[in-house]
């Protein structure tokens, strides 16, 4: 018998095909079982007619129990009217293991029960559709740099040094030293990129920080392009094409899954270049005007304040020139300006927030070492890190997009966690 995936079933109307998977829902008329199968490329509705099949198969109805594992063998069907465009009209069921009890009901359960239960939870429809919209768009990131000639080069993950500031490392031991687990990938692309000139690293990344918001991961992961000789307008012009790129792919590929998570599609299609770009100093005007009118100059944004600016736009805006206060050590100094520095943010919209932080690097060893020395760093360990400022030191820059982030804003989900397999919150680590 021919073995198929529900994925591929539109090619097998009208042949008898066998179907291995999973019961995802049940119901009966009394003469007609309708089971809802689901074999992880697909779901289909496979119908069990009393007149049509053997009594013993009819009769295993009561035994199918939700999240059993099957394998059901009948004649594929094209129907319209089918939520799922194809039916199977069953020949024959095998029950190849019997679930009882399966925790999770086809009613709506709280997160605090799910979350535990994660390893099932995958299974659900809904982190079904996030899970093959996130696959498509590791796929768009990564096609996106192979189209335009940038090599991949692998970031470590036990690091000796912070790169994003010393409050939010995950600490542990290498043999008799201490040691750190990457919060990015960028000190390494920015050798890398002396060496290969338009680079990028994707892999995982860690913030040891107590933060517990619906945007905050302990674990998530971050595509850091960066390119030698581009400077701040340069990366603002990449990361534009970039969002549209994936933006496309994911319209073009992912219809159904967003459907599944009942997404407004046209907040999506209205993403056009170019897009918005104000510096932080209007940013923070704006501020003053819209409800936090003792916002600060010289003050980071915080998740409340990043969620009015991006709520006020249809499209992505990009935040630049920070105050150099609030910025990591190696951002370059706007010439025009000795407080801001040459970085950007992007914002997504609809109240997502920050998705993309980038900047232009100091290339100017004395002005990098005067930096690190006045925020009290330990300049010996940062030696490799100066010496691309001794050797053939060129403007360069870069950003960081963090995968979650641009998966929850696309799908449109409350909560970061849903966008990860298996998410590492404040203080939780289970399955
Ligand atoms: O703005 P961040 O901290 O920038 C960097 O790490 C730079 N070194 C990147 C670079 O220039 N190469 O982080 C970049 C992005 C953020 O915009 C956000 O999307 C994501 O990483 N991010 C997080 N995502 C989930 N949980 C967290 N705790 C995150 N922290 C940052
Ligand atoms: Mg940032």
């Amino acid at each position: 018998m021919m073995e198929i995936d529900i994925g591929e079933v539109s090619k097998y109307v009208g042949k008898i095909v066998t179907i291995k998977g999973w019961l995802y829902n049940k119901r009966s008329s009394g003469k007609i079982h309708f089971l809802i199968i689901r074999d992880g490329t697909g779901y289909i509705q496979a119908i069990v007619e009393k007149k049509y099949v053997r009594a013993e198969i009819f009769d295993l109805y009561d035994e199918l129990t939700l999240e059993s594992s099957i394998e059901v063998t009948g004649k594929i069907r094209e129907d319209k009217r089918s939520p799922f465009g194809y039916e199977m009209d069953v020949e024959s069921i095998k029950i190849v293991h019997k679930t009882l009890d399966y925790p999770i009901s086809k009613k709506e359960h709280g997160v605090g029960f799910l979350l535990p239960i994660r390893h099932l939870w995958l299974r659900s429809k809904k982190q079904w559709a996030l899970m093959r919209l996130r696959h498509t768009v590791i796929k768009a990131i990564r096609d996106f740099f192979d189209s335009r000639g940038f090599i991949l080069i692998d970031a470590p993950i036990l690091t000796p040094s912070a790169c994003e500031g010393t409050t939010t490392l995950f600490e542990t031991e290498y043999f008799d030293e201490k040691a750190y687990l990457s919060q990015s990938g960028q000190l390494y692309m920015e050798a890398a990129c002396m060496a290969f000139k338009k680079v990028y690293c994707f892999g995982p990344t860690f913030r040891a920080e107590k933060s517990k918001t619906r945007r905050h991961l302990m674990e998530f992961w971050m595509i850091e392009p960066e390119i030698a000789f581009a400077n701040l307008d340069d990366i603002m012009e990449l990361s534009e094409d970039f969002i549209l790129y994936i933006i496309e792919r994911v319209l073009e590929q992912r219809r159904e899954e967003l459907k599944i998570l009942e997404r407004d599609i046209s907040r999506l299609e209205s993403v056009k270049k170019p897009f918005h770009r104000v510096s932080y100093t209007e940013a923070v005007n704006f501020l003053h005007k819209n409800g936090f009118k003792d916002f600060p100059w010289g003050e980071d944004f915080g998740t409340p304040h990043e969620t009015k600016i991006s709520e006020a736009y249809e499209k992505p805006v990009i935040v630049h020139r920070y105050p150099k206060e609030a910025k990591a050590f190696y951002m370059k100094e706007d010439p025009d300006n000795p407080d801001v520095v040459l970085c950007m943010d992007m914002l997504a919209p609809e109240g997502y927030g920050e998705i993309i932080g980038g900047s232009q690097r100091e290339d100017d060893y004395d002005k990098l070492l005067k930096r690190m020395k006045k925020l009290n760093m330990p300049v010996d360990d940062y030696k490799w890190y100066l010496d691309l400022r001794k050797y053939g030191s060129v403007p360069h820059s870069g950003f960081g997009l963090g995968l979650e982030r641009t998966v929850q804003w696309i799908a449109g989900v409350h909560h970061i966690r849903e966008t990860i397999p298996f998410p590492r919150l404040l203080e939780k680590m289970y399955p």
